[in-house]
């Protein structure tokens, strides 16, 4: 079979896209409190085939900024977010085939936990789960989950290798023909099929044994989205499916390369490793719609917006520097959370950006590296992108609510569809079946 273009929706439990402004537009919808919300943006997604809807998650407002929350409240600001896995199965109840991702950090939570929540979805969903893995970004969240400060940064990822062993063994604890359900006899399930894990790892202990059992498509997919050094590590050792955002197609085409190495140099096959590249499209029916448009959106955001979240993301008030006052070098040391965005702005040639190089520099609160266009320009990026490759598929990240995605499926998906690159339809039930990863079998992660 050809290679097709995978495609993953970005969505939110809260009340904007990643874009504060998202809540501001007319059109957005103002139920995002509601099942039915979140159930029509599934059937739009389905209708277009897309792979996979996945939630984000951070567990604390963007209340760094200024010290404080009011800015967030008044502004919108991810002012809402409600629990990714709850707002996921209110979706799954109102689709069949779409895929269904969450994100649950490796931080604050304990594998026996994680590992029963997303196999129940996984069984509930019949095989259409998937885990989004993160560590957490900054002190905010630590402060909600028992902690003064977040841990440091390759800690959190040292833990994270043994959280996942923990979770996949789980997950293998059950064989897939465990329950007999024999009636007559009186026998549940084989004795000899459902085995203790008895996990005792340098960060984590629990013994089982785990009370779910194995679900259609053996267990849930693995979502990653590292980006420095050692998250990369990370996402190759254990990641099915990657996110990657990446400013320019160079960079994107050698980090693919790079990643599909080190997945292979670790005794993976590189294929059952899909790449998704994150782009925001704003489509319409003619570029020069699409234009007026993305002319109009450019009206919604604010600094506020901008500077909250550059604030939560590095882990840094950005209140407390003039908007033209350079960062020190300890000052750019001392950011943690995403370093590729630090990375990013020092990239570009400025070695002690202000914050207003940071807002320029990073497009962060803002509609970013927009791919704005009719079916033919958005079109061309995606099939350049994809058969080059810089990637195997895309994050569609929305502007607003459900309109991006309505715009999306309308005028993109038909093209693609014309041009042999993606699916006119599923061919498979399961999340594994349309990412094209073979079910799972007991071990294959060892
Ligand atoms: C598309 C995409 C979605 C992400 N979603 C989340 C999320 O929901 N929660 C989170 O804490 N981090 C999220 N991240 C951040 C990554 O997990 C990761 O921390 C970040 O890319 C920085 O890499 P590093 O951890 O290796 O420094 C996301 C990243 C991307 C590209």
């Amino acid at each position: 079979m050809s290679r097709e273009i995978k495609l993953v929706a970005f969505l939110q439990a809260q009340n904007c896209t990643t874009i504060p402004a998202a809540w501001r537009h007319p059109d957005a919808r103002a139920d995002f409190t509601s099942a039915a919300y979140y159930q029509h943006i599934g059937k739009v997604l389905e209708h277009g085939k897309f792979d996979i809807g996945f939630f984000d998650d951070r567990l604390a407002m963007p209340d760094m900024y200024l010290g404080d929350h009011a800015h967030v409240i008044e502004h919108g600001i991810r002012a809402v977010k409600m629990d990714p896995t709850a707002v996921l199965m209110a979706m799954a109840m109102g689709t069949e085939r779409l895929g269904l991702g969450a994100t649950y950090s490796t931080t604050y939570h304990q594998p026996f936990h994680v590992a029963r929540l997303f196999q129940t979805i996984d069984l509930m969903s019949n095989g259409r789960a998937a885990w989004n893995v993160v560590t957490s970004v900054n002190d905010n969240e630590a402060r909600n989950m028992g902690r003064d400060k977040v841990i440091d940064h390759d800690v959190r990822y040292d833990r994270a290798d043994d959280f996942m062993a923990a979770v996949l063994g789980h997950w293998d604890s059950w064989d897939e023909d465990a329950i007999v359900l024999d009636k007559q006899h009186g026998v549940f399930a084989k004795p000899g099929s459902v085995r203790r894990l008895d996990h005792d790892g340098p960060f984590y202990k629990t013994r089982g044994p785990f009370t779910v059992p194995r679900s259609a498509q053996g267990r849930p997919v693995l979502i990653q989205a590292g980006a420095s050094g050692r998250g990369q590590t990370f996402a190759a050792r254990w990641g099915e499916l990657l996110f990657t955002a990446f400013p320019t197609f160079e960079i994107a085409r050698r980090s693919y390369d790079s990643l599909k190495a080190a997945c292979a140099a670790g005794g993976r096959d590189p294929d059952h490793m899909k790449i998704a590249a994150l782009g925001f499209p704003i489509a319409a029916a003619t570029k020069a719609e699409a234009e007026d448009k993305r002319a109009f959106y450019d009206t919604l955001p604010n600094d506020t917006d901008s500077l909250s979240l550059l604030s939560e993301a590095l882990n840094y008030d950005f209140g407390a520097k003039g908007m033209d006052e350079p960062f020190t070098d300890a000052d750019m040391a001392g950011l943690s959370g995403i370093q590729a965005l630090r990375d990013r702005v020092v990239q570009q040639g400025v070695k002690n950006p202000t914050p207003r190089d940071f807002m320029q520099l990073t497009g962060r609160g803002r509609l970013n590296h927009a791919w704005v266009g009719g079916p033919k320009e958005i079109a061309d990026i995606m099939e350049e992108w994809f058969t080059a490759p810089a990637c195997d598929g895309f994050v569609i990240g929305p502007s607003w609510l459900p309109g991006s995605f309505e715009d999306f499926v309308t005028h993109v998906v038909p093209e693609l569809q014309r041009r042999g690159i993606y699916r006119k339809d599923y061919t498979g039930t399961t999340l594994r079946d349309h990412l094209g990863l073979p079910k799972a079998t007991l071990g294959d992660w060892k």
